[in-house]
């Protein structure tokens, strides 16, 4: 493992971890593993239900999600076409384990407000014949040209109680600058949308680190996000990444740049009310949180639905393989709308956790959010204690960054800003090798 001296002397934007392991480190399974077996065993009471809408109205020149620019109408009615096959086959692998419950729901992309009112109503229709009732939290997300009044109608009217749009600035420029041609009066225009069509929850993401950005000009982007009152923030770091037309372009994001527009937005927000939860989200204080059964993220189930969706067992992660440049996503899309249903029966690419690696993975999800890693639930999940299996982290008080109490071990203000090192910083050696050695199409 990398000392954590070595890693706190280089960038502190080393990857957002929003999962473990990272996708760059699945491969083909061998053999595959049919989805009934593989669900039986897990526990199925609060599962989390994914739909990904890989399709966009631009490529943004900083995103390297999966997702196909201006797609065809043609390519999209066949898109959901295949999507109800999958629904039905993966929803017949469920049922051979007996019950299941979905706790929360989840549709993102891509934007999936790129679909009009009625392929989002067949869109939910999906999600009911996975077995989401109504009042199951669901999250959408959407973007400022996208977020139609009618569109947002049928999510909110069928359970959507959160809708996340992407705006990342208020400053036209900025958005120029990035290949995502946005003017600020639209962004207004679909936020007063949202408030109207009235989601309990209204999310905005926002960048900093932005080619041309200021202190000034993200004050702008700040004060007219929180105008609205949103009960959650997220903010971004700028990543340069590759195969983007940022990274063609060989822009650059600097550590200098980026950590003083954090601590900026961190404290602005801070001053308007707003609790950080981890490096990126912040929520309104105030802010009612989501009913509904309890869904815990480092153990429970995703299962993920459409090309470009992850699904996660406990011990198996899958999903369909990852591309960004136009011709990798093409192709993925292309063989993934041909499949027939007996592909959508097996997991056919992804990553095995052992017994370590499923320690790993809950360890780093709880210690990189503001609650930190649970002493007591970990050992009634593991049976072991933390401080026992990953000896490393009594690195982290000693350089100030995380605190041990008898309860939890839980990063400081300075270790949450540096979360995107300290994940990856607790990536096992194999992970590690399979991201290096991952070759992005
Ligand atoms: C699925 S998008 C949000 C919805 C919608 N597609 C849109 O862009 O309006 C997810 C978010 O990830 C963030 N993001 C994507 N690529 C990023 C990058 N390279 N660096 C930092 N943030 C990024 C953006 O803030 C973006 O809003
Ligand atoms: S940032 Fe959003 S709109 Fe832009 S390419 Fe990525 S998913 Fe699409």
């Amino acid at each position: 493992m990398t000392s954590l001296d070595a890693v706190l002397a280089t960038t502190r934007y080393q990857s957002y971890v929003y999962a473990y392991p990272h996708k760059t480190a699945y491969r083909p399974l061998d053999p595959p593993r049919p989805l009934g077996p593989l669900w039986a065993g897990e526990r199925r009471d609060a599962l989390f239900l994914y739909v990904h809408i890989p399709f966009c109205e631009q490529r943004c020149g900083f995103c390297n999600l999966f997702t196909r620019p201006v797609p065809d109408t043609a390519l999209v009615d066949a898109y959901l076409a295949t999507l109800t096959r999958q629904t039905h086959v993966v929803r017949r692998a469920l049922d051979e384990g007996g019950a299941f419950a979905i706790a929360r729901a989840a549709i993102g992309g891509g934007t999936p407000t790129l679909l009009d009112a009625h392929q989002l109503e067949r869109v939910i229709a999906l999600l009911r014949a996975m077995g989401k009732s109504r009042g199951v939290p669901m999250s959408v997300e959407t973007s400022p040209e996208t977020a139609l009044p009618d569109r947002l109608a049928v999510l909110v009217e069928s359970g959507a109680d959160r809708i996340s749009i992407g705006v990342q600035s208020f400053v036209d420029a900025e958005c120029k600058a990035v290949n995502r041609p946005q003017r600020a009066a639209d962004v207004h225009r679909a936020l007063r949308a949202i408030r109207d069509a009235r989601p309990a929850t209204l999310n905005i993401d926002l960048m900093y680190g932005l080619p041309g950005q200021t202190t000034e000009t993200w004050q702008t982007s700040l004060a007219a996000a929180l105008e609205y009152r949103p009960e959650e923030l997220y903010l971004y770091p700028l990543y340069v990444r590759p195969l983007t037309t940022l990274g063609r372009k060989g822009a650059a994001a600097t550590d200098r740049h980026r950590v003083a527009l954090y601590e900026q937005g961190r404290d602005v927000l801070r001053a308007a009310g707003y609790h950080q939860v981890s490096l990126r989200m912040f929520r309104r204080e105030d802010a009612a949180t989501a009913t509904g059964p309890v869904y815990c993220c480092q153990d429970d189930g995703m299962i993920g639905l459409g090309c470009g969706a992850r699904s996660y067992t406990r011990a198996v992660h899958y999903s369909t393989e990852w591309a960004v440049g136009a011709r990798g996503v093409r192709d993925i899309l292309d063989r993934w709308i041909q499949r027939d249903d007996a592909a959508f029966a097996v997991a056919e690419y992804g990553f095995a956790l052992d017994a370590g690696e499923q320690r790993r993975r809950w360890l780093i999800l709880s210690l990189l959010s503001d609650d930190g890693l649970d002493l007591a639930a970990y050992r009634a999940r593991f049976g072991s204690d933390p401080s026992a299996d990953f000896p490393e982290l009594a690195e982290l008080a000693p350089h100030g960054l995380a605190i041990h109490t008898r309860d939890a071990i839980k990063l400081t203000p300075e270790g949450l800003g540096r979360a995107d090192a300290l994940g990856p910083w607790l990536y096992s050696a194999d992970v590690q090798r399979r991201m290096a050695e991952y070759e992005l199409a």
